[in-house]
């Protein structure tokens, strides 16, 4: 079967699906996006995602480019044309296709919107789970607006790059005190030696993760006490434990934080525990 995409009001074959060489999100990546886990017949968060994807519009000042029942139905054509069961789902909207000018093209041109879907085997994100990851850590370079979720990601693309690079699966950005920011696709936590939960507030200098939300919830109902501020690479390096958030990732343990290994090397208890209980708690919206 061949993968569906949706292009502005069409479902079209994956590898015929394309976009005019001056739509705005190509030429200045004037545009935001957002990504979806699909699990087991159902979209996970979808609310959270479609919200967040709201506000980035608005800071933006780009046009909805449809209701959000018509978002939300298109989402679910899209995943049962690719006969998805679980993975993820892409939501892209730009500024539009208009002659090259900075200036934004005024209220005529209609934005852009697409959207793709992919299965993925939650036993693949589980495997990983189970060993634990490798972050480094990096100068945070990016601009001071990381709250909106533009598809503007060079830094986080050259940061992603780097962490391959020598062996790890992410990268930590750090600002100008020293402190962790938040990871070029994940949010970052620690948890220290005596079981507190520790990650950014969600102010500008991160990006308000749905799953992050999702997992202060599951803190919460399991009395897992919660500190909400920033922390160092060095206090990460010492923690019990650490992990990773995001809807590609969920929870993922962390083992290793440059050269320092975490806890015994092995993923930490609380982090699994997280990972298991996350989606008891996470919004299911029926395919
Ligand atoms: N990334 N921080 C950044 C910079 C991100 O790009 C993401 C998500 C997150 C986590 O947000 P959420 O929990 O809402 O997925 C934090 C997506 C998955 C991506 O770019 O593929």
């Amino acid at each position: 079967m061949s993968r569906i995409a949706y292009v502005n009001g069409r479902y079209i074959p994956h590898a015929q699906a394309s976009v005019h060489i001056e739509d705005r999100g190509y030429q200045f990546a004037d545009g935001i996006y957002e990504v979806c886990e699909i699990r087991e017949g159902y979209i996970i968060d979808e609310t959270g995602h479609l919200d967040r994807l709201e506000r980035s519009l608005h800071e933006l000042e780009i046009a909805k480019p449809m209701s959000r029942a018509a978002l939300k139905l298109v989402m679910k054509n899209l995943i049962r044309k690719n006969r998805i069961n679980s993975g993820m789902i892409y939501l892209q909207v730009t500024r539009g296709v208009a002659p090259r000018d900075h200036v934004f093209p005024g209220p005529h041109v209609a934005p852009s919107i697409v959207m793709t879907a992919k299965s993925v085997a939650s036993t693949v994100g589980d495997a990983k789970a189970s060993k634990g990851v490798a972050v480094i850590s990096l100068p945070d370079n990016r601009w001071d607006r990381v709250d909106i979720k533009t598809v503007s990601l060079l830094p986080n693309v050259l940061a992603k790059q780097k962490a391959r690079e020598t062996g790890a699966f992410e990268a930590w950005f750090v600002d100008g005190d020293d402190k962790v920011t938040e990871g070029s696709s994940t949010n970052a936590w620690i948890i220290n030696q005596d079981g507190v939960l520790i990650t950014r507030p969600a102010e500008h200098g991160i990006l308000r993760g749905i799953t992050r939300a999702t997992v202060l919830r599951v803190a919460e109902a399991h009395n897992i006490p919660v500190e909400e501020r920033s922390f160092s690479v060095e206090e990460a390096q010492q923690a019990r434990e650490a992990f990773i958030t995001a809807a590609s990732t969920i929870v993922m343990p962390v083992v290793k934080v440059n050269d320092a290994i975490i806890g015994n090397g092995q993923p930490g208890s609380i982090a699994t525990e997280l990972r298991q209980l996350f989606h008891q708690h996470a919004e299911h919206i029926k395919l």
